[in-house]
């Protein structure tokens, strides 16, 4: 027993460091999947020096920006982040019904995560400065690049 207690109070001290720095990154879980690149539309391009982002959504989403309506419950806003040719990484953002109740409504019904060029979740980038950034695009679905679905 004099063994065994400290042990614990070691596994819990060491459990307790691993909750530490998992809980920045893990503190703001998103429902962000990534989508189907096939089934989305390629709507305009930005070009910053070396990199070139390509944007893409769903063609029923340009539909309804072009009819004036929202964005439908489950559409994709991707960015791909290019450099020398290659995917860099995925800039994601997905809307759903009641998903800004998760954040007090931060960017509507918006959530937002940074993907790897393998497709998997970035969680070093903090959703919280994607959701800051675009909150002053509330009038255009959260979005900088709206405009250009409409001007295309
Ligand atoms: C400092 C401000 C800022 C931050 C932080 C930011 N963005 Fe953006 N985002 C922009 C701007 C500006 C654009 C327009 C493209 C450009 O100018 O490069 C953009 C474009 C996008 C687009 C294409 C749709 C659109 O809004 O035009 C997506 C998707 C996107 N960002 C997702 C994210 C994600 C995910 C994160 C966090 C990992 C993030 N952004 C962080 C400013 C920001």
């Amino acid at each position: 027993m004099t063994f065994r207690i400290p042990f614990a109070l070691g596994g819990l001290l060491l459990a307790g460091i691993f909750a530490l720095e998992v809980l920045p990154a893990a503190a703001e879980p998103n429902r962000v999947v990534f989508p189907d690149l096939e089934a989305l539309e390629h709507y305009t391009t930005v070009t910053r020096g070396e990199v070139t982002e390509h944007m893409l959504t769903s063609p029923e989403a340009l539909a309804a920006v072009r009819a004036g309506q929202p964005m439908p419950d489950g559409t994709h806003v991707v960015l791909v982040d290019y450099r020398g040719g290659e995917v860099f990484r995925y800039f994601i953002m997905q809307k759903g019904a009641g998903w800004g109740e998760d954040y007090a409504n931060r960017t509507g019904d918006w959530q937002f995560q940074a993907f790897h060029p393998d497709k998997s979740n970035n969680t070093a980038e903090a959703a919280d400065r994607c959701m800051g950034c675009h909150q002053s695009r509330g009038d255009s679905e959260f979005m900088f690049t709206f405009s250009d679905i409409l001007s295309e």
